[in-house]
């Protein structure tokens, strides 16, 4: 039986009680954080978090991120970060911001990182999760709360729809505010390096360090060794087949379908469509739920409408190309 707590009039202390038992049990804890909901154990208890591969059916080698609170957290799970490091950490976290660092060795099990050296650390700005972490004192490993490969869950029908019965507890705390996960960064030969977009940008990380290099397989295909075993799997991807279409191309793309499904800034007459917003915040906090409500209608197609990859749009086309799973019908004669 999953237990739902909602926290979205304050928090009682023996709900903190119940949640941080659960963790102390080695059971998995559904929470909010401002970017998507996690799916969180104990990263200190390598069994609770086999269940969280379990669970979602997670590849192996995908490594899983860890939660922390405060500072002092992070100082026991990780060798102390270099100067480039700091300066990131002081300036963006709290936040929707991963950072990747040197793994402090013996403290953090091995299937958390899935054998790296390094592990993602994460300091979420979510009231919510802030105090459900300092209340338990513990580091949470905590992937996106969603069935591998389908778009992460950013609201509680949602989430119950895939996880009510495999988990102990589920936080509801509304709908996230950011809807997208977090910039996944690493410091790589002393510049960050942007492995996977997020709603902080490549612009935000150049004013802090004066230059910041994006991963080449943020819009293509990863294939190979590549810094970020997240790359390498199928992310974000309904049941119904979705191709990305440039906004120009829409009505004309749309003409070869009998039925397809449009998620976008444009309604196009005729057909089934989804309003995603008129601008990157809002297509970011809206997306991964449209996904999820079209897909329910079993159509032949999906049709998104692309945005400008720069920005936000850089992290809303990464999550959207995967989806799409790189079938982009583009402008011609463009340099994107
Ligand atoms: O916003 C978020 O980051 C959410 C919330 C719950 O915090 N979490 C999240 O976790 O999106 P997940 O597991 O879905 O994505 C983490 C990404 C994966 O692509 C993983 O491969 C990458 O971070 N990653 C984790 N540890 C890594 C490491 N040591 N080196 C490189 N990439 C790593
Ligand atoms: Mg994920």
């Amino acid at each position: 039986m999953t237990k739902i707590i909602n926290f979205k009039d304050g928090i009682q202390k023996w709900e903190l009680e119940e949640i941080k038992k659960t963790f102390m049990d080695g059971k998995l804890v559904i929470f909010p954080t401002e970017t998507v909901y996690g799916i969180g154990a104990n990263a200190l208890d390598k069994t609770a978090v086999d269940s969280i591969f379990v669970a979602k059916g997670r590849a192996q080698d995908n490594p899983l991120i860890v939660h922390i609170s405060n500072f002092s957290m992070l100082k026991d799970l990780v060798e102390e970060p270099n100067e480039i490091e700091q300066k990131l950490i002081d300036a963006l976290m709290p936040g929707p911001f991963t950072i990747i660092l040197k793994k402090k060795k013996g403290v953090i099990p091995d299937n958390v990182t899935c054998g790296l050296d390094t592990v993602g650390i994460r300091f979420p700005e979510n009231k919510i999760i802030q105090s459900i972490i300092e209340y338990t004192g513990l580091p949470i490993a905590a992937p996106s709360a969603n069935i591998s490969s389908k778009p992460s869950g950013t609201n509680i029908e949602d989430i119950k729809d895939e996880f009510d019965g495999k988990v102990d507890i589920i936080v509801d705390g509304g709908e996230t505010l950011i809807g997208l996960e977090s910039t996944v960064c690493k410091v790589i030969d002393g510049v960050p390096t942007i492995l996977r977009p997020g709603f902080i940008t490549k612009e935000d990380i150049e004013m802090v360090i004066g230059s910041c290099n994006v991963s080449e397989f943020v819009m293509k295909e990863a294939k190979g060794r590549v810094e970020s075993p997240g790359m390498l799997y199928k992310h974000y991807s309904p049941n119904t087949k979705c191709i990305l279409v440039d906004k120009e191309l829409m009505e004309e793309v749309s003409k070869k379908y009998t039925n397809p499904i449009i998620i976008g800034s444009n309604e196009i007459n005729r057909y089934k469509y989804f309003d995603y917003g008129d601008n990157l915040v809002n297509i970011a906090h809206n997306i991964f739920k449209l996904l999820r409500e079209a897909d329910k209608l079993n159509g032949e197609v999906i049709l998104i409408e692309a945005v400008e990859p720069n920005g936000l749009g850089l992290a809303i086309m990464n999550r959207l190309i995967r989806t799409c799973e790189y079938n982009y019908i583009k402008r011609e004669n463009e340099n994107k």
